[in-house]
């Protein structure tokens, strides 16, 4: 937990605190893993403010079981096997403890078939992915690049855009990192960086369709040079200073760029990617990244690694 914002080592800490009960609408979970995304980082760094009562247990997303629910919520859920999301987005009990009591519309049941382990690298990750591949509807048939495909987001984009019939393309900076896209399913992976990647891939699948794209600033040229009219740039990063937008080009090309935050999503908007989730992972098309585990009371270094930007998802043992 944290009680004031700041780097990894000064602010986190391990400690105890009331077990805490679900209120109306609410169930507890007791949790088995903790995700850590960089969006747990910003919030510990303070990258937007917010009043922190007594304390914050950070994290949004996880995985366990339900132990108890509060009024309104069927007591059949008892004992359930879930994972979660958002659940430090407005509440003190994020992910990172024992347990956690979320909104009962925060948790989706996970298939017996389904370890913890992967359960607990959804939430944020997947959302959002399902939401910038299937945002504008179906993708069936479609050329989608994602860029970053070794990223949290990018690896879940990449499944879900091969789970969804797109012919996918992808790109990430190191071997290691091509390793996992290609392992994620991508049809052909590129660097980012190489002059030719641009012509790498219209030689390799021709104009995109659809763009999934972690640093606009960065690629934007790159963007506009795999694009054709009607391409869309489904933008979830805001990494950096603010892009430059040639409009007349833009026009030009008659390129749409679009941008998404999970926390102010349409409640339409989340509910349906939430529920391409479900149907990926029922399918089998949502697979185990490569994780580090650390324990609870390791949380500075799980953070720390989260920091470092290496190809693995960081979870957090409960
Ligand atoms: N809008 C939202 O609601 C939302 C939701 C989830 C995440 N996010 C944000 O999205 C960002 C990524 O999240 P994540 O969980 O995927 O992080 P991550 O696991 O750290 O992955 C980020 C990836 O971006 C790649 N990358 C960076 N610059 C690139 C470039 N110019 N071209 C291609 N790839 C590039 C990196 O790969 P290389 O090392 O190969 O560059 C890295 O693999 C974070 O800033 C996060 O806060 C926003």
């Amino acid at each position: 937990m944290y009680s004031s914002v700041g780097p990894a080592a000064e602010v986190l800490q391990v400690d105890r605190v009331a077990i805490p009960k679900p209120g109306p609408n609410q169930v507890r979970v007791r949790l088995s893993f903790s995700g850590v995304n960089p969006t747990d980082v910003k919030s510990r760094l303070g990258a937007v403010p917010r009043d922190i009562a007594e304390f914050q247990i950070p994290h949004q997303d996880g995985a366990g079981v339900i132990d108890i629910v509060g009024a309104n919520v069927d007591p059949a859920r008892i004992g359930e096997r879930v994972w979660v999301m958002l659940a430090a987005s407005d509440s003190v009990y994020g992910t990172a403890a024992e347990y956690c009591v979320v909104d009962v519309g925060l948790v989706r049941a996970l298939p017996e078939s389904i370890p913890f382990e992967l359960g607990a690298t959804l939430g944020v990750p997947a959302v959002t992915a399902a939401h910038c591949v299937l945002g504008d509807g179906a993708v069936a048939g479609q050329v989608v690049l994602v860029h970053g495909g070794a990223g949290g987001v990018g690896r879940c984009a990449i499944e879900i855009a091969k789970w969804a019939g797109a012919t996918v393309v992808a790109t990430a900076s190191t071997d290691a990192k091509r390793a996992v896209a290609m392992s994620a399913g991508a049809d052909h992976v590129f660097d980012y960086r190489d002059e030719s990647a641009v012509a790498d891939v219209l030689a390799a699948v021709g104009p995109v369709d659809r763009i999934i794209e972690v640093n606009l600033p960065a690629n934007l040229e790159f963007d506009l040079g795999v694009s054709r009219p009607g391409s869309v740039v489904a933008c979830y990063a805001a990494d950096g200073d603010d892009p430059v937008i040639p409009r007349r080009r833009l026009m030009t090309a008659n390129l749409t760029l679009q941008f998404m935050l999970l926390y102010t999503l349409a409640p339409a908007a989340l509910s349906a990617a939430v529920s391409a989730v479900e149907s990926a992972l029922a399918d089998g098309a949502l697979t185990m990244p490569p994780v580090r585990f650390f324990e609870l009371e390791e949380i500075v270094a799980a953070h720390e690694a989260q920091e470092g930007g290496s190809a693995e998802r960081v979870l957090i043992r409960c």
